[in-house]
């Protein structure tokens, strides 16, 4: 039931501090994550794993991107991404040593279980899912199963799925990074960043107003620009998605390197640019991107911690995030991205929770 709110979709981005809560309850003490809590053969399966290839699709597909950043930077390990209906149609060499994540809300989809079956056959150290949906084929199918504990997903446009996604993929990642050398104390530090994400996200639902006001401007555009660098490129990639999906605006992700690569060329006043900006090394190099979008008249929109200080000044608009930990930013500022979108869309009189042309769940080709 949709209870108070107007739709789904809503109820579903403000449940996200509850469900993300839920997804990492029991599964850590203050210093560390539970391995065993990941799975009763946890310790043996992620014994001796030397790659990890990660399979999904849409919005699921976005959280495997932002995971390979971290299982990189935090474990050591080479992580390969790719979506299913690609994987699935080419040849590949997957070494013994790989374990195989699927990442899927529902755990029905055609591309992501075929991938899967495939690689079997090739042969992999163990099949790790990531999912929602107990008793789905693919937690059935799986050696290891995180669950999400994100409940029932009705809107079609995916939210509190792919943040409960990230909590998981976060809590394995530190698991498998304590195997591959990670400093106790680091372990520490992640974990208690990852205690303080549902508080932040609870910060983030409070700017609901303002980024209403801020949707007015897209209305009447009829495309969209979204940057990131680093982890910050998928949750870019995810928030043009659910501007495409819900409000039916071209919406398109670039991390902001490439921007003067092409897509520079599209920028002008009808075309809004939206950037992710946490407050890390990476900031200085997207002011100066910052630079060439208002230059040549395009209006930004910035998502930025407060603690980059970034001035208001015509055609900059500036909503400030609360200071989060790098590792965890990708989860926060996922948040307003959402309800971007969210507003646009009402706006626009768009059907939010049943976006035309598209299914919950794709369970055929
Ligand atoms: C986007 C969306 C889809 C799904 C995709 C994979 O909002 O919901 O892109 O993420 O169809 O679905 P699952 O995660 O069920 O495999």
């Amino acid at each position: 039931e949709k209870g108070d709110y107007r739709h789904f979709m809503l109820k579903e981005i403000h449940e996200q501090s509850r469900v993300v809560q839920a997804t990492m309850e029991g599964r850590l003490t203050d210093r560390r994550v539970l391995e065993q809590a990941l799975g009763t053969d946890a310790e043996n399966l992620l014994q001796d794993v030397r790659h990890v290839q990660i399979i999904a699709c849409g919005t699921s597909y976005h959280a495997g991107m932002v995971a390979r950043y971290w299982i990189e930077e935090l474990a050591g390990i080479p992580c390969s991404v790719e979506v299913a209906s690609e994987f699935r149609y080419r040849k590949h060499v997957i070494q013994p040593d790989t374990l195989f994540l699927c990442i899927s809300q529902s755990g029905e989809t055609a591309d992501t279980l075929a991938a899967l079956r495939q690689a079997k056959e090739a042969g992999f150290r163990a099949a790790l899912a990531i999912c929602n949906v107990p008793g789905s084929s693919l937690v059935r199918e799986s050696d290891l199963v995180i669950m999400t504990q994100a409940g029932p997903e009705i809107g079609v446009a995916s939210t509190k799925a792919f943040t409960t996604q990230l909590t998981a993929l976060l809590l394995f990642t530190l698991a498998l990074a304590r195997r591959n050398g990670l400093p106790e104390a680091e372990e520490a530090d992640m974990v208690q960043a990852l205690r303080q994400v549902p508080g932040q996200i609870d910060q983030v639902l409070a700017l609901d107003t303002p980024i209403a006001r801020l949707s007015e401007a897209f209305v009447d555009k009829h495309h969209s620009l979204f940057l990131g660098r680093g982890s910050q490129f998928p949750v870019a990639l995810e928030g043009a998605l659910k501007l495409k999906e819900i409000s039916y605006i071209h919406a398109e992700a670039y991390p902001a390197g490439e921007l003067k690569h092409g897509p520079l060329a599209l920028v002008d006043s009808e075309m809004p640019v939206v950037t992710v900006a946490p407050n890390n090394a990476l900031m200085e190099k997207l002011r100066s991107n910052l630079e060439e979008v208002r230059a040549r008249g395009g209006e930004l929109f910035v998502f930025a911690d407060e603690a980059v200080g970034l001035a208001e000044e015509p055609g900059v608009h500036v909503m400030n995030m609360p200071s989060v930990h790098p590792i965890t930013a990708p989860i926060v500022y996922t948040i307003p991205l959402q309800l971007l979108s969210y507003h646009v869309a009402v706006l626009k009189g768009t059907d939010v929770d049943q976006p035309r042309n598209l299914a919950k769940s794709v369970t055929v080709e």
